[in-house]
């Protein structure tokens, strides 16, 4: 076979300090405004959105397309902060492909990632630097983050999984991470029950 520009290994450098890599293909952003339907408390969304729309995170993307093969880097960077009472986090998808699993691995901040089926399990993972972990097909996903610096992570995944929003963002998933006391808190979601 002859090998194209593209068939070639193909390397970025990572930033620990900052939480990104470069070279990167794209950067998206993710404020109060695109997210205000996760978040439980309608009132304090519209008073952020109001006082600045803050950013909740960004994510920094590099696609490995060869003849063969589809893979992706994507590096989140979730910002401390709540609306409300209730951590910043992401949006959360499942995947379209039904068969496509992904690796997350956390390398600053300290939060959850959430997962949860169709069936109704549910698992939340206490997320600190250094936890790796592999989220099977089929399992939605969101990461939040409870710590009072930014929570980074990296997600390799199959450019053919493609992300599925529209069921988590109609009924968010079965808890939510809010703080009580100080402490972050798993609790239920009430648009589930
Ligand atoms: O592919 C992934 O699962 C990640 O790169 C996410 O897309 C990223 O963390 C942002 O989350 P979401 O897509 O749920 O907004
Ligand atoms: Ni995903």
């Amino acid at each position: 076979m002859t090998l194209k520009k593209e068939d070639f290994p193909f390397s970025v450098q990572f930033d620990f300090e900052r939480g990104e890599f470069s070279p990167k293909e794209k950067t998206a952003t993710r404020r109060i405004s695109d997210l205000g339907m996760i978040f439980h408390d309608k009132v304090a969304v519209e008073l952020l959105i109001h006082q600045g729309d803050p950013l909740v995170y960004e994510i920094f993307y590099y696609g490995f397309k060869t003849s063969l093969s589809d893979m992706a880097l994507g590096t989140t960077r979730i910002q401390p902060g709540k609306t409300g009472d209730e951590y910043y986090m992401t949006k959360g998808h499942f995947h379209e492909a039904l068969d496509q699993p992904e690796i997350y691995f956390c390398i600053k901040g300290e939060g959850y990632l959430l997962m949860e089926t169709l069936d109704g399990e549910f698992q939340a993972v206490k997320w600190k630097p250094g936890t790796i972990t592999h989220i099977p097909p089929m399992w939605a996903h969101r990461v939040v983050n409870t710590s009072s610096s930014p929570l980074v992570f990296v997600a390799s995944y199959h450019l053919a999984a493609g992300h599925s929003y529209e069921p988590i963002e109609e009924k968010g998933f079965l808890k939510r991470v809010i703080e009580r006391n100080g402490k972050p808190q798993l609790v239920q979601n009430n648009q589930r029950f």
